[in-house]
């Protein structure tokens, strides 16, 4: 049973809801975006790859093959994307939106947009990105994951809440971390393209989802600590409509 829970310590607006666990969990993140979906079917999307959301969107193409939603006049725009893989390579963060999310859907791929990994200048590519986010109306709601050292996007430690999508270079914990998906370590490129701080803080409603023991202290900092650029995450206490789906194990460390 979800359990809506309030935090003790630091005052931040977030709603937290604590489920048993991953499944649980990432049901609950499907049924918040497909009830969002059906009432307001124009909706315009933010999305986030990464290991955690991959069983939400796996629930969203259940639901969709069920007819309990469509998708054809949704926008979705992705938070970041690799500099240097095309959205042909698979290791790209395109390619895996392509094969979790898009291919299973009704969504019209002229209306999914991520992040070019093969631009020629990235950094004028992140300009177009940022614009083309405002030519569609602003994102409705953002889904976010988070990384260990509590990064959102590739919005590394350091990152203020004034930055807007741009290149950036990726920490060794991070590239650690995310080498899982690549045959060596050597192979994960060492920069990106991100939405900024400030770009996802003017989402409408804001969706994190986090499970796990690993991401336990990241999420306590981002709720339980004064926001700081140490712990990016924090920053979305700045929001006024954000909400953190946890399971148990990452929601282990908070005092509530
Ligand atoms: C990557 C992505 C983030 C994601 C994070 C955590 O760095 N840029 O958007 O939240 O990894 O990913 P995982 O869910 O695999 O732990």
């Amino acid at each position: 049973m979800n359990k809506p829970a309030s935090l003790s310590a630091h005052a931040h607006s977030a709603k937290v809801i604590v489920c048993r666990d991953a499944t649980a969990a990432s049901r609950t993140v499907a049924n918040m975006i497909v009830a969002a979906v059906n009432a307001k079917p124009s909706i315009v999307l933010g999305l986030a790859t990464g290991g955690t959301p991959t069983a939400t969107y796996a629930n969203i193409v259940e639901d969709f093959r069920a007819g309990k939603v469509q998708f054809k006049d949704v926008t979705s725009f992705n938070l970041d994307e690799y500099i240097g893989l095309s959205g042909t390579h698979p290791q790209s963060f395109r390619y895996f939106m392509q094969s979790e999310l898009f291919d299973h859907i009704d969504i019209d791929p002229n209306n999914t947009f991520v992040p070019e990994g093969g631009a020629s200048d990235p950094a004028s590519h992140a300009i177009q990105y940022e614009a083309q986010i405002a030519a569609a109306g602003g994102i409705d709601l953002q889904l976010l994951g988070i990384g260990h050292n509590g990064h959102i996007a590739f919005n590394e430690p350091g990152s203020l809440p004034s930055t807007r999508t741009r290149v950036v270079e990726l920490t060794p914990s991070t590239i650690e971390k995310n080498a899982r998906f690549f045959a060596s370590v050597d192979e994960v490129p060492k920069t990106a393209i991100t939405m900024g701080i400030g770009t996802i803080l003017e989402a409408k409603q804001i969706l994190l989802l986090a499970t796990g023991k690993g991401k336990a202290e990241a999420v306590r900092r981002s709720l339980q600590e004064a926001a700081s650029e140490e712990v990016p995450a924090s920053w979305l206490e700045q929001h006024p409509d954000v909400t953190f789906v946890l399971d148990e194990d990452a929601a282990s460390e908070l005092s509530l």
